[in-house]
């Protein structure tokens, strides 16, 4: 082995390495060449192991060939991965190419309950009139559901058939939102001017008309001096302002064990305008709440004095309200969450989440 043998080996290794790092296909395989090729242990490093072989006078003449190697042999190392790496990047920025123009995925948007929406409307007129919403619970006692109300023991209302009586002492499902009267009065000093919404529970066969679970809202007002004027007057204005300015009420005389004198409260017919049709009963006319003024005894109950102070109670139907507001006819729907009735709602909602 003398010096031309090694530069020629030297070159021949050079010339095989540069066509294998031209010819490597990615990466990974440009690594696996310069290790085999410049590595501790590589070829580069075996052919150099025959420079102890040579007289003194050669081996630095040896090393300069294989510095010139070494440095060409990384050059075209180094411009076939910046080769192969841009490849990559173009081929991963084709895969990942992002069309702006595509249009977007429609989100879904939740909305109000109808009966949501319908006791936000109803809170939002009486809010009006300074009244403030209240919530009762929906487990009472007989005593704050019948006996403050002035039911009888015996009253009809109190029927096992009418009443869901839970499995602890004298605990029962709230039949009507009315024993919040008592929880209000026993709570707050008068003027009281307070709304009740809330879910409550009948015994019911169920069917398009009945439910045992629906919604009321209940109102109380409590001053001095309250007459049935102010109750007439109020109850016009909430009926004009959900249903139109041009719509005409009417009370007649009603009977609720708790309220004295008692009223239903009528509206003129919202189908058919008074004449008569099918949905009033050709009457002309459709109730749509309960009221009257609380009777002296409740107020007793309620820890206020009935000579110094008045009040009138009424309470309303919540489905009720809501089909005459969106023409629904069976009340079961509202009850049975399915999308594709609630989703006819998202515009109402639309309106409540924008206030
Ligand atoms: N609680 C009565 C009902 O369930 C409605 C009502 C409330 C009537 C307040 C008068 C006063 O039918």
């Amino acid at each position: 082995m003398d010096l031309s043998d090694l530069t020629r080996d030297l070159a021949a290794l050079r010339d095989e390495a540069v066509l294998s790092i031209e010819a490597a296909s990615d990466v990974a395989a440009l690594e696996a060449i310069e290790l085999d090729v410049l590595g501790k242990k590589g070829r580069l490093t075996g052919v150099l192991r025959g420079i102890g072989g040579l007289p003194a006078e050669d081996r630095p003449r040896v090393g300069a060939v294989a510095n010139i190697v070494r440095a060409a042999l990384e050059g075209a190392i180094a411009a076939r991965g910046g080769d192969l790496r841009g490849a990559a990047l173009d081929a991963r920025l084709r895969t990942e190419a992002i069309d702006v123009t595509t249009p977007g995925r429609p989100i879904r948007r939740g909305s109000l309950h109808p009966i949501n929406e319908t006791i936000r409307e109803i809170a939002d007129i009486f809010g009006q009139f300074g009244f403030v919403t209240y919530e009762g619970p929906e487990v009472e006692d007989d005593l704050t559901n019948f006996q403050m109300l002035n039911i009888a023991p015996d009253h009809p209302a109190r029927d096992l058939w009418d009443t869901l009586y839970v499995d602890i002492d004298g605990q029962l499902l709230r039949t009507h939102t009315s024993p919040g009267q008592i929880r209000v009065m026993t709570s707050t000093a008068p003027p009281i001017r307070a709304l009740l919404p809330g879910r409550c529970y009948r015994y019911e066969a169920i069917d398009a008309s009945h439910a045992s679970e629906f919604f009321q809202v209940e109102g109380l007002m409590v001053d001095e001096g309250t007459t049935m004027a102010d109750l007439k007057g109020l109850l016009d204005q909430f009926a004009k302002a959900l249903y139109g300015a041009d719509k005409r009420t009417r009370f007649r005389p009603g009977y609720y064990p708790f309220t004295e004198p008692s009223v239903a409260f009528d509206v003129e017919c919202l189908v058919c305008g008074g004449s008569g049709c099918p949905a009033c009963s050709r009457s002309g006319w459709m109730t749509i709440l309960g009221a009257g003024m609380v009777h002296p005894v409740v107020l007793q109950y309620g820890g206020l004095d009935p000579e110094r102070y008045q009040g009138f109670a009424f309470g309303m139907g919540v489905e009720r309200i809501a089909n005459l507001r969106h023409s629904v006819g069976d009340l079961r729907l509202y009850m049975e969450n399915d999308l594709r009735f609630l989703d006819q709602f998202v515009a109402a909602g639309r309106v409540e989440a924008a206030r």
